[in-house]
């Protein structure tokens, strides 16, 4: 299932024009960043959250959590601007929001090279139009071509209500399909998908419920609007205690002498088979309990 990375679960939005908002950063427990130029940045900000952008990456701090800038659409008057600008604070991935076909993911890759972008900088991408939605399986192809950049699905389910009509319910029954069907296309391509945010952050137990569905639908974690939205985020999407503890079950019982080379054993009367040791394996791995093997 890939290499192992930096865990994704608490992902912050940070507006570009908001100065407290990005002073606080490092100081953050979050895994990651997503400094926004596009919808939490009015137009008459635009420019000067750009140039704070560029300052504090400038100076940037020796402890922070993964970094990553959410550009204009690269048709908008800002876009090109922004991601050149992007490109100069060398953060760890460009977020490109209203992606709709392959094409625009074409479009970004060739300004990149042309702006020689090193090779390890990430391209993540917003699914919140109806395009992209049918148009899923296509865009998860360029996670399995490296010269993509692609790595990360970000759900925009606010944009997504406002451009199908579809209705916002507490337990997100109807967008619940879509949500499933990104996580699918993702894994398809190898690639982390997150969650769309929560508005309200002052119901936290809503939230955390939120988070809860996320994580058993198979999200990697979730985007967040406020700082008190972190802890809930990162409990919800790490492994439980209860789920460890079944992980080293069934690594225990593949270890037993007398189960050696068997493809299929029992456990407590259910069935396991290698690919439960693996999917074991992976989960412990998450929870920093790898096996290490010489
Ligand atoms: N990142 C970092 N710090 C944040 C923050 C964020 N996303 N949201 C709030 N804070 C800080 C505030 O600056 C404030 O700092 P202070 O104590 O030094 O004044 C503190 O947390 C408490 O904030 P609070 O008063 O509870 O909220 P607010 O009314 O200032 O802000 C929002 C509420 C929703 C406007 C703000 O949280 C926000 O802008 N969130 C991100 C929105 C966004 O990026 N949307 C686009 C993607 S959906
Ligand atoms: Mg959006």
């Amino acid at each position: 299932m890939g290499r192992m990375r930096n865990p994704r679960r608490a992902v912050l939005y940070v507006p570009a024009s908001n100065e407290k908002a990005i002073a606080k950063v490092s100081s953050l427990a979050c895994d990651a960043v997503i400094f926004d130029l596009e919808d939490a940045v009015a137009p008459a900000e635009k420019v000067a959250a750009r140039e704070r952008l560029r300052k504090w990456f400038a100076a940037r701090p020796q402890k922070a959590p993964e970094l990553i800038i959410r550009v204009n659409p690269l048709a908008s008057e800002w876009g090109t601007e922004d991601l050149l600008a992007a490109r100069a604070c060398a953060p760890d991935a460009i977020l490109l929001p209203k992606v709709n076909t392959p094409r625009d993911i074409h479009d970004f890759d060739d300004m990149l090279d042309e702006s020689d972008a090193p090779e390890n900088l990430k391209l993540w991408i917003m699914i919140e139009t109806p395009k992209a939605m049918l148009n899923l399986g296509a865009l998860a192809e360029f996670g399995r071509d490296r010269a993509a950049r692609l790595d990360c699905f970000v759900a925009g389910t606010n944009d997504l209500i406002k451009e199908t009509g579809v209705l916002a319910t507490p337990d997100r029954r109807y967008i619940a399909p879509w949500l499933a069907h990104m996580v699918l296309a993702a894994r398809a391509g190898g690639l982390d998908v997150l969650d769309g945010v929560s508005n309200d952050f002052r119901d936290l137990d809503a939230f955390e419920r939120e988070c809860v569905e996320a994580s058993a639908m198979g999200f990697d974690g979730k985007t967040l609007i406020h700082p008190s939205q972190i802890e809930a985020a990162l409990r919800s999407f790490s492994p439980s205690p209860e789920a460890i503890g079944e992980a080293e079950a069934v690594r225990a019982a593949f270890a037993l002498p007398e189960n050696a080379g068997k493809g299929v054993i029992s456990m407590d009367g259910r069935m396991i088979e290698r690919l439960h040791l693996a999917q074991a394996e992976r989960l412990l791995a998450r929870a920093g309990k790898s096996e290490t093997k010489a």
